[in-house]
């Protein structure tokens, strides 16, 4: 057969052991040919394709980012979008695509595979918020780069009688945040799914140095919200500007800042923000993002070969398995209740309170 794939969305590591696990399977296997499409749907939209084999697919295991390159383009913004890729895949004569991606990326994949085009789904994203599988791979890299990044502001917080806030990626859901704070130790975690009062916040930490301490560690999610009676927000996520992406989000990012701000404010500690940014996702993956990243990728052409087209390769309970794309992206995975119990399980109890995953 011959096999399309791209990468779409925000890029994560990992992209690339997907990529080497579809094509070297599809090789030694299947006797497949490949052609990759560059830069997301754009590739396919502006036929802009690049051969792939087990040539230009050696050595890019530890590599992050993707060869492939991505964007956020979204066919379905364009009037002649979806016929548009329909007619490149047909000059390329592919027989399927596998496309690699987020819930963007693999919205569409739904949408064409609804035009009958040939399609399968690999769950990508350092956010983790993709519905019916257990993980993305990505998350487990940009979660061990954050915990180190905890591992080192302690120290400085801790030298300087500092309260430190830690600002991460995660979009809408919080579970680089929760993961992390909780590997990294935090003392406050604060996570979109639950909306928190920043006076609570401020007590928290007050009480915490009273009784001895004399620094803390806040990780907050960027699309974390301040509870709408105290928000001069009114419980909105923060922006950075009014720009949106072509699958229709915001930029988040800020609420580290003004949470600083109004800590050292509300207590008189001094504070300061690191926001960690694109790191979580720049370089190498991990062993386990590997790993995961190779397992859906075999599980991806075996799929192709099944014939299992509109499904997307998912891992649940530690077995690959495929799920149709439309229970994939119809609505984001939050944060479960079992890891939320988790946070506040192990921080300290200082207050009682349910409104924010704080001890
Ligand atoms: O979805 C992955 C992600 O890294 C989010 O965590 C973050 O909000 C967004 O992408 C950033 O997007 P961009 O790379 O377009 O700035």
């Amino acid at each position: 057969m011959r096999v399309g794939i791209l990468t779409g969305g925000g890029d994560c590591p990992g992209l690339n052991a997907v990529i080497r696990a579809v094509v070297r399977k599809g090789s030694f296997h299947y006797e497949d040919e490949f052609v990759g499409f560059l830069e997301g749907w754009r590739g396919l939209l502006e036929n802009k394709a690049m051969p792939l084999d087990l040539s230009n697919v050696a050595g890019i295991l530890p590599r992050g980012g993707t060869i492939l390159r991505t964007s956020r383009t979204n066919p379905l913004k364009r009037p002649d979008g979806v016929d548009k890729i329909i007619s490149t895949l047909s000059q390329h004569k592919v027989d399927a695509l596998v496309a690699i991606g987020g819930d963007d990326t693999l919205s569409v994949a739904a949408k064409l595979h609804e035009r009958n085009v040939k399609v399968i789904g690999v769950p990508k994203t350092i956010d983790n918020d993709l519905s019916g599988t257990d993980y993305c791979f990505g998350f487990d890299t940009a979660v061990n780069v954050v915990t180190e990044a905890i591992d080192r502001v302690h120290t400085t917080a801790e030298a300087h009688n500092r309260v430190m806030v830690v600002e991460v990626m995660g979009r809408d859901s919080g579970w680089i945040a929760i993961h992390s704070g909780v590997a990294g130790g935090a003392d406050v975690i604060l996570i979109p799914e639950i909306p928190f009062d920043i006076e609570k916040v401020a007590e928290k930490i007050r009480l915490r140095h009273a009784r001895g301490r004399y620094f803390s560690i806040v990780v907050v999610a960027e699309g974390a919200k301040f509870s709408a009676d105290v928000n001069p927000e009114h419980g909105a996520p923060i922006v950075q500007d009014m720009g949106k992406d072509e699958f229709g989000h915001a930029r988040l990012g800020g609420i580290g800042n003004i949470l600083a701000r109004e800590i050292e404010h509300r207590t008189g500690f001094e504070t300061r923000t690191v926001v960690l940014g694109h790191v979580q996702r720049g370089g190498s993956p991990s062993a386990f993002d590997r790993m995961l990243a190779t397992r859906y990728g075999l599980g991806a052409i075996d799929m192709v070969h099944r014939g299992e087209f509109g499904c997307m390769v998912a891992l649940r309970a530690n077995k690959i398995v495929s799920i149709p794309l439309s229970d994939a992206v119809s609505k984001s995975r939050t944060v479960d209740q079992e890891t939320i119990d988790v946070a506040t399980g192990i921080l300290d109890k200082l207050t009682t309170e349910k409104e924010a995953v704080e001890g």
